[in-house]
């Protein structure tokens, strides 16, 4: 593996630097702000899930004390749609403004808000809205079957093809495979259960109008808000400094920001509105259900001929969100004949969204798992397998791969597992006298970059300082934003103050889809070494500076010195000297870089990390008890600025994906179509208690086509896979093979190895 030994902090394990603030209860969240006056306001969910809104009655909920108001469709004045803009701009996955009509789509859809001086009272008269509907049976029904919509339709991001990508004659080489596996993969509807709940504090002055709001992205929500209340972009200001984590749910504007925002142009005081758990399971997203059909044509030998993958995700009433479940399926193995090909199954449900690694995650569930059953059935390796089948280019665009390590995951992954001790007869394997079963799937996300820009300054107290409007949501950006102003200026990283979260601050891109570290690196280097540039520039016109007679060519910074290039490093002069003899405070530069995701481009080379994941789990049949035992996961994701906190990210997936094989489904009840385990007790995560040792290696090969640091992203990819290497693993066991998730006891009890 390739390593390097320089002065930079990157590469090393670095604590996070907002860690202090975070244990000490200092960092302050979203909903911990408060204002002079501030109100609160809790909505009205609506109790069915299909009908017509044909009374509110809110004047019992008006006599509360200490109410102020309570809003709805007749008094809540204009709210504006907005529009999808160039690139990552104008997203907004639940389109409709609140209260926009009197149609009840889904279950918990908001029909009031009220305003209260205290969160008692708004809830008491939230309870006391006294709501009519003209109801009919909703459809939360969980077999999909694909609606008849265009071959190309309109998503939340633009227009797709439903044909999503097409090769050589996949049904004519599926027939005439000598080998065939043909299996449909369901997983359900999973809900992003954040420990931070979400939430929006509004303020106006004038029409000047500031949030507060845990965001991942708060750019965008500046331009969806300036949309809706029809105010220049400039006039709006979001921010948010922590985020109790999101996993995609707080990526977009959903419909209690724009409540929020209404309420407190109505009462003219600040409002402050935090969902309840139960809301966020109805009204903030969660991971499309999807059925997925999978058909593998192979040759005796294992080489695949034939790869179909049929999927149906569900979708809400309204809106068009899409789950990519074919996001990785052209390119990660080598096949001649493929099709790809999905539909939507319309549902009376609050709209899904972006969820940790959206797509590929369920969608290499479904083609990780019939790789396992193609191994089975030819008796084969796993792992032999894939290496078998890898490809030389992406075959799905035709074009180079930037830097793959596919084979070297699974290599270095079996080697770390013990892989060759496998006996790959279903429970064979024992110790302790439990039965062992061992899995293994493969991983792959995208990799790209957003538009970003930064400022950094050099001050003369030897501190520097960075900003960006970046968000850090818990997976370590204001520690990634310090490596990196460390590694360009030489300040220690505990001397560097991070600013982000505000859009008061230069341009940074989404947290999300892994790529905010790959983001900034351009943007802060170009602002480091456009501050550096000024800070010669004082070097050389300073009178008394030992560089006054010298040209700025003539120098060079490094480690926090200025020195005489031809005179080599050792020597030099600290840049806080320089800036003192000059009596200025600070030297800044800015940086700015645009991004490749949005461009419409053809791309010269497929970006993505990859990786695999190798599990081990423990069944005792006479109590029909299964726990994971064991994950070795290999990532192939660039260089790793902060490997403590990427191994963190790593592992926080592999814990979020034994939950999605073995505990997490969002159910719907068929009568009201509410999502009935809304709640942690009985909406179940893996806990610690779940969780064994974990595993974690990078191979740490740079992908300098990315960035000039070579890291691409890892929030992400560690969920890909996961799932598919757990229930390979179960099937290992318990001879049980279970193609919808969760893994359940009562698909256990069929075990024949029950004794
Ligand atoms: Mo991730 S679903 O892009 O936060």
């Amino acid at each position: 593996m390739p390593q390097e030994t320089t002065a930079s902090p990157i590469g090393r394990d670095t604590p996070r630097v907002d860690g202090p603030l975070k244990v000490s209860g200092t960092a302050q969240y979203a909903s911990d702000f408060h204002f002079p006056g501030l109100l609160y306001g809790v909505p009205v969910e609506a109790t069915i899930a299909n009908g017509k809104i044909t009374k509110l009655d809110a004047v019992a909920a008006e006599k509360i004390p200490g109410v102020r108001t309570i809003l709805h469709r007749q008094n809540i004045g204009k709210i504006f749609r907005s529009v999808l803009g160039k690139g990552i701009e104008g997203i907004c996955i639940e389109r409709r403004p609140p209260f926009e009509d009197d149609v009840i789509r889904y279950y918990g859809q908001y029909v009031a808000l009220a305003v209260a001086d205290t969160f008692e009272s708004a809830k008491a008269a939230a309870d006391a809205v006294v709501v009519s509907y003209a109801k009919e049976k909703p459809n939360v029904e969980d077999k999909l079957t694909a609606d008849d919509d265009p071959d190309e339709v309109m998503t939340s991001y633009g227009p797709a093809k439903r044909r999503q990508s097409e090769r050589g004659d996949a049904a004519g080489a599926f027939a005439s495979a000598p080998v065939k596996v043909d299996q449909t993969y369901v997983t359900p509807a999973e809900t992003h259960v954040p420990i931070e709940l979400q939430g929006t504090t509004a303020m106006w002055d004038g029409d000047k109008l500031t949030i507060y709001e845990e965001s991942q992205a708060v750019f965008n929500m500046r331009g969806v808000l300036a949309q809706m209340f029809g105010l220049p972009e400039e006039n709006v200001r979001v921010i948010t400094k922590f985020v109790g984590s999101g996993f995609g749910s707080k990526l977009w504007p959903w419909t209690h920001c724009p409540l929020a925002v209404a309420a407190a142009r109505q009462v003219g005081k600040p409002v402050k509105l935090v969902l309840s758990r139960k809301m966020t399971f109805q009204t903030a997203g969660h991971r499309a259900r999807t059925q997925q059909r999978i058909r593998l044509g192979a040759t005796p030998e294992g080489k695949l001929v034939s790869l179909e993958h049929d999927y149906i995700c569900h979708r809400s009433i309204l809106e068009e969100y899409h789950e990519n479940c074919g996001e990785a399926t052209a390119f990660h193995y080598s096949v001649p004949n493929l099709r790809v090909h999905f539909g939507w199954a319309r549902r009376n449900i609050g709209t899904p969204s972006d969820m940790r690694g959206p797509g590929a995650v369920p969608g290499l569930y479904a083609t990780e798992s019939a790789m396992n059953e193609l191994a089975d059935q030819l008796k084969m390796d796993p792992v032999q397998l894939r290496i078998l089948n890898e490809p030389k280019i992406d075959e799905g665009e035709g074009i180079p791969f930037s830097s793959r390590h596919y084979v070297e995951c699974l290599q270095l992954g079996a080697e770390k597992f013990g892989w060759s001790r496998r006996n790959a007869e279903v429970g064979a394997m024992k110790r302790d006298g439990l039965t062992l079963g061992w899995g293994v799937a493969g991983a792959a996300w995208i990799a790209t970059r957003d538009s970003a820009a930064a400022n950094v300054e050099l001050r003369d107290d030897s501190s520097a300082r960075v900003a960006c409007g970046v968000q850090d949501i818990g997976t370590g950006t204001y520690t990634v934003l310090a490596l990196l102003t460390a590694d360009k200026t030489g300040v220690p990283v505990e001397k560097v103050e991070v600013v982000l979260g505000d859009t008061e601050l230069p341009f940074g891109p989404v947290s999300g889809g892994s790529w905010a570290t790959a983001s900034v690196v351009p943007a802060v280097f170009a602002a480091a070494d456009n501050a550096i540039s000024s800070l010669l520039q004082v070097a050389t016109t300073t009178p008394g500076s030992p560089f006054e007679k010298r040209k700025p060519d003539d120098l060079a910074f490094q480690n926090g010195r200025v020195f005489v290039k031809a005179d080599g490093l050792g020597g030099g002069v600290p840049f806080a000297d320089l800036l003192k003899r000059a009596n200025l405070r600070l030297v800044s530069g800015s940086g700015r870089s645009e991004g490749i995701v949005a461009s419409k481009e053809k791309p010269k080379f497929s970006m993505h990390s990859f990786g695999c994941h190798f599990a081990e789990v423990t069944w005792q049949p006479e109590i029909a008890r299964l726990r994971v035992n064991r994950v070795v996961s290999v990532i192939d994701a660039g260089r790793i600025i902060n490997p403590l906190a990427g191994r963190n990210q790593i592992e926080g997936a592999v814990v979020m994906g034994i939950g999605m094989a073995l505990f997490e489904h969002t159910t719907y009840d068929p009568q009201n179509g509410a999502p009935i385990n809304s709640n942690l007790a009985d909406y179940i995560v893996a806990v610690n208690s779940d969780v064994p040792k974990l595993e974690v290696h990078f191979l740490d090969y740079p992908d300098l086509k990315l960035n000039a640091v070579g890291a691409r992203g890892i929030g992400e990819i560690g969920l890909a896979g996961i799932a598919a290497a757990i229930t390979a693993a179960v099937y290992h066991a318990t001879g049980v093979r279970v193609r919808e998730l969760p893994v359940r006891i009562e698909d256990l009890l069929k075990s024949s190895v029950l004794t």
